[in-house]
């Protein structure tokens, strides 16, 4: 068997996406189900949950859970259900995530806006994370967690409750990968650059400025998703942050060179 072959075991593994109605998630999610492994798809939107398993080859391995994971309630409702569907959620992606609106700058950020974008990437992934982990680390069962985080964990957007949140969450998974790693739980990150998802519109001129010349699709981030997630490829790997993004955060004031070639 080569070394790419047979990256899960569907008989023991399954999956938890958040955010699997649309972009990146639904990428992973689907790809997910792809290599035979039964995944919840959770999004608060029914409409784009039902399309997305709509447009599956195998919809009988997707379970949809609608709800918005601002709440507790719904992040225990959505745990309730994993179990009761899947068993032992082993494979975890948090990729939910409240619209980015450039109008939300440090002065025009709401209240209800801040609390709503920390509630999801951090408190929802936390928790989630957390609570899963109990149930492996009780039936000493390996896991694998991805968690979507930004090159704006590092640099700003102008949306500060975005890129606090990435920040938050992008140290979170350091804290449990450091954590979880005796039980062989592993975490990581995955940064996406600039992927058209999400009503991110980008403009084309962007592209200049990214290295391999093209802004990023939701499926470039799926394979890599999988190699990550997967514990026979990437089973030395936890507290890693892996940039998929085409060379955008090599940008700086120099351009590449003229080369004579
Ligand atoms: N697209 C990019 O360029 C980019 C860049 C860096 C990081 N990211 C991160 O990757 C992840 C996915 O991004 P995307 O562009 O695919 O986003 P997206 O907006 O296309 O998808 C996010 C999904 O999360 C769901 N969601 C929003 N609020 C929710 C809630 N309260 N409860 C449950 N579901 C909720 C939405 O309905 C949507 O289907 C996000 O965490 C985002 O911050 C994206």
């Amino acid at each position: 068997m080569g070394l790419l072959d047979s990256p899960f075991d569907p008989e023991r593994e399954a999956a938890l996406v958040t955010g699997a109605g649309n972009g990146i998630g639904r990428a992973i999610a689907q790809a997910l189900v792809g290599e035979g492994v039964r995944t919840i798809f959770a999004d608060i939107s029914e409409e784009r949950i039902a399309a997305a398993i709509k447009a599956l080859g195998k919809p009988e391995l997707a379970v949809p859970f609608v709800g918005d994971l601002a709440s507790r309630a719904t992040c225990d409702a959505l745990l309730a259900q994993a179990e009761k569907t899947l068993g032992h959620v082993t494979h975890f992606v948090h990729s939910a995530s409240p619209p980015r609106r450039e109008a939300d700058h440090a002065f025009g950020v709401s209240e209800a806006a801040w609390r709503q974008m920390h509630a999801v990437n951090i408190d929802a992934g936390f928790h989630l994370g957390r609570e899963l982990s109990r149930k492996l680390i009780a039936a000493r069962a390996p896991g694998s967690f991805l968690f979507l985080t930004s090159l704006h964990a590092a640099t700003p957007r102008n949306l500060p409750h975005y890129s606090s949140a990435k920040a938050a969450m992008a140290m979170l998974v350091k804290e449990l990968a450091k954590t979880l790693g005796r039980y062989n739980i592993r975490v990581n990150a995955l940064v996406p650059g600039a992927i058209a998802a999400g009503g991110f519109v980008a403009d084309p001129a962007l592209a200049r400025h990214i290295p391999l010349g093209r802004i990023g699709q939701a499926e470039d981030l799926a394979a890599m998703a999988l190699a990550v997630l997967s514990n026979r490829i990437s089973a030395y790997v936890t507290g890693a942050s892996i940039v998929v993004d085409g060379g955008l955060s090599l940008t700086n004031w120099f351009d590449p060179p003229a080369l004579e070639l």
